[in-house]
């Protein structure tokens, strides 16, 4: 891999241990998978934040890191922490893991990056454009902007987008070049997507049916970005996949060679499968929203289906923070209190331990969550379009 002249006196500790850790890092993920050269990247999105997926030792090498001055070079946000930062005592959250939750966020802070704990950075301050090179680790995140957006960013893990974000840059290969952003198989969709678990529901069929392959859809008219965001998610979740096209709807669908694909499609038949398999429990005892994290318009719905009800079972809205204080000032915020629910900023149901706050069965509208929700929080998963969740708790 060309190293510049720059990188090379990096690799040699002319900048410090912590820059020479990082590229070599770098270099050695790069000579893995045939990068040619190191490219600046626009932004970065880090994963590896809550305390309950890194624990002591992702949070002693993160101080580490920061007592040794390391510091990001481009603008670096957050994949969501294991608790609502602000209002953790109020929801509950024990004690200890809130002590160990505030130091990683107190090195990540020292380091430069923006406390903004989110799987939608895209709606919270960071957004890339059209082909801008990025380098991002939530996997809804990383397939909303390659897809939608048209960025290009590969899988990151925490620990190469972290020292992205400390050089600025990260190694070409895969899905920043354009050659690997075409289509691998066609996706023909032969039923209608109504409600908004129905995008979730396909995602994950589609996701298990085609692993990490690069979908062209057909068929999917008129969906807004709130449905395309929990179809991206389901798909990297229940397969690996970081970037799908759509006909008509996303911006590189128009310029990618679709011809002489193999083909799968998908009726109602399989629609209704997803649905049954993603329900492994019989009555949620808690029902969480905003998988990925709800945007303005998902939490407006939620208060308007919520006004004047009062709610037999705890509801969360996972969201940023950023769009939790646009619903406090909408009222929607105190709609939702008022019912009995809460707006949950900076972490979600599958980051937080909610296995430990005494929840066994949760009701979802996304099938990332419901994919997710079993192994990593040891929930039986209700899933169910919004509608139906709250009409079970209403
Ligand atoms: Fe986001 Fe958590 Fe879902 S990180 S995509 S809300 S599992």
């Amino acid at each position: 891999m060309y190293l510049s002249k720059e990188e090379e006196k990096i690799l040699h500790g002319e900048q410090g241990e912590v820059p020479e850790r990082m590229l070599r890092l770098l270099t050695q993920l790069g000579d893995i998978y045939g990068a040619d050269k190191m490219i600046p990247v626009g932004s970065v999105q880090v994963a590896g934040v809550s305390y309950k997926s890194i624990a002591d030792p992702g949070t002693e090498f993160l101080e580490d890191l920061a007592a040794k001055g390391a510091k990001v070079k481009v603008l670096t946000f957050l994949n969501p922490a294991g608790m609502d930062l602000e209002n953790w005592e109020k929801l509950k959250f024990p004690k200890e893991f809130a002590k160990n939750q505030l130091r990683i966020m107190d090195a990540f802070k020292s380091m430069g990056i923006v406390i903004t704990a989110t799987c939608t950075p895209y709606l919270a301050g960071n957004l890339p454009r059209f082909r801008e090179h990025i380098a991002w680790s939530e996997s809804s995140a990383i397939s909303f902007s390659n897809s939608v957006i048209g960025a290009r960013t590969n899988r990151e893990g925490g620990p190469s987008a972290l020292a992205a974000a400390i050089l600025g840059k990260t190694p070409n290969y895969g899905l920043h070049i354009w050659e690997n952003r075409q289509p691998t198989i066609k996706v023909k969709i032969e039923t209608d997507l109504i409600f908004d678990a129905d995008y979730g529901a396909l995602g994950y069929h589609v996701g298990k049916q085609i692993k990490n392959k690069i979908p062209y859809f057909t068929g999917i008219k008129n969906a807004d970005t709130d449905q395309l965001k929990s179809l991206g998610a389901a798909m990297a979740a229940s397969g690996a996949v970081a970037l799908y096209h759509i006909e008509g709807l996303t911006p590189e669908a128009d310029l990618v060679k679709k011809d002489h694909l193999e083909t799968i499609t998908v009726t109602k038949k399989e629609l209704d499968e997803a649905y049954a398999k993603l329900n492994t429990g019989k009555e949620p005892d808690i029902v969480i929203l905003g998988c990925p994290h709800a945007s303005l318009r998902e939490i407006g719905s939620v208060a308007e289906k919520l006004k004047g009800k009062h709610l037999r079972k705890p509801v969360w809205v996972c969201t940023s923070r950023m769009m939790k204080e646009a619903a406090d000032r909408m009222g929607y915020s105190d709609i939702i209190e008022k019912a009995g629910g809460h707006i949950v900023a900076d972490t979600c149901m599958v980051v937080s331990p909610i296995e430990d706050m005494g929840y066994k069965t949760t009701g979802v509208n996304s099938g990332k969550a419901g994919n997710y929700l079993p192994g990593f929080c040891k929930q039986n998963v209700c899933f169910a379009n919004l509608d139906k969740l709250l009409e079970a708790v209403a």
